[in-house]
């Protein structure tokens, strides 16, 4: 049976965040142990060039994310996990799917607004074509099924229509890939219940109020110490006669974090209005560094051998590069290039 081809980018930009482990990682490593699917799944180094970044932090901060993933259960065996800038196809392929993309398609991308309205002093041309290179990305491997956020979607849309037009054009090459919208989570800030968990701090963009934001996030890579600081100064409070936001999202970070019996315990508890918040959040604290301690270690010992890591991601690319390299063939071939 001919499995299912999955194709996801990670953005590496810095620490991740529990949010994006329960919204991404986890789901990764289930699809990678799932028989009936071929998945890649690759580092969108080149897509981090398209906002501010710094040379000296890029390959650290590869590492540290390649770190991240081999210790969150990537396994390199069971699906092909490289860094897009090692498989120079890529680039190549968003070229001409570059030359086929109208102007006006790319300039009414949401993401791409929203980028070129936040980063004024850095509009490049790459904050505009991100799109091809994203459809070059999933059908370079001939993708079906992309496992990306809300904000992706209209992407992966863009992907399909890439897809239509070079099949259209020169002949039946790549299937048009669907979205697999993750489940729809929403972690939200611990120190502002109302806004999606983030490792920019919300408060800290518009006033330099610095920590604050920050407060709001628990990272993996936090220790235990820090998870119960953060989730100490949890906001729980309420407009009277509603539902707490800070309350329902420490509860369904429970449901994810929590054991069985703490879970029913506090269910129990919301449900009859004796729920003490100082207990719940000592109880998640809990769980949320136990659950991830084994992380925590894995990813230390990783870090501790970047040659290792290099390797990995070599091999990877490697591997990535084989099915490139046909893609481009047949591509060229039918565009007329060879
Ligand atoms: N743009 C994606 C994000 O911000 C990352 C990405 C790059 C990606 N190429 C991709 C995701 C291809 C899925 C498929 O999350």
């Amino acid at each position: 049976m001919k499995k299912e081809i999955i194709v996801a980018g990670i953005r590496a930009s810095g620490k991740l965040h529990i949010g994006n482990y329960l919204g991404a990682l986890k789901q990764f490593v289930e699809l990678q142990n799932d028989p009936a699917k071929d998945c890649y799944f690759f580092i969108a180094d080149l897509h981090g060039l398209t906002t501010p970044f710094e040379p000296s932090d890029l390959s650290k901060t590869i590492l540290d994310v390649t770190a991240a993933y081999l210790a969150a259960g990537i396994d390199p065996d069971k699906c092909v996990f490289f860094p897009q800038s090692q498989v120079l196809e890529h680039a190549q392929l968003a070229w001409i799917f570059n030359c086929l993309l109208p102007l006006g398609e790319l300039e009414r991308m949401t993401q791409y607004k929203d980028k070129a309205r936040q980063h004024k002093e850095n509009i490049n041309a790459g904050l505009l074509t991100y799109p091809a290179l994203m459809a070059a990305d999933i059908l370079m491997y001939k993708g079906e099924a992309v496992p990306v956020g809300e904000d992706q979607v209209q992407h992966v849309e863009l992907a399909r229509v890439v897809a239509r037009k070079f099949n259209n054009r020169f002949g039946k090459t790549f299937p048009e890939p669907k979205t697999f919208l993750r489940e729809p989570l929403r972690i939200m800030s611990l120190a502002d219940p109302d806004k999606k968990m983030s490792k920019t701090p919300h408060q800290s963009l518009r006033s330099g109020a610095g920590q604050a934001g920050d407060d709001g996030c628990i990272f993996l890579d936090d220790t235990p110490l820090e998870i119960h600081r953060k989730l100490k100064k949890a906001v729980t409070a309420s407009e009277s006669g509603k539902k707490s936001p800070g309350e329902e999202n420490l509860m369904l970070l429970l449901a994810h974090f929590g054991k069985t019996d703490g879970i029913r315990h506090f269910t129990e508890a919301q449900n009859s209005g004796t729920l003490k918040y100082s207990e719940l959040k000592q109880a998640l604290a809990e769980s949320i560094s136990e659950y991830f301690t084994p992380f925590r270690e894995k990813k230390k010992e990783l870090l501790a051998r970047p040659e290792y890591l290099a390797r990995v991601l070599a091999q990877g690319a490697a591997k990535a590069a084989q099915i490139a390299r046909e893609t481009m063939l047949e591509v060229k071939e039918k565009i007329g290039l060879v």
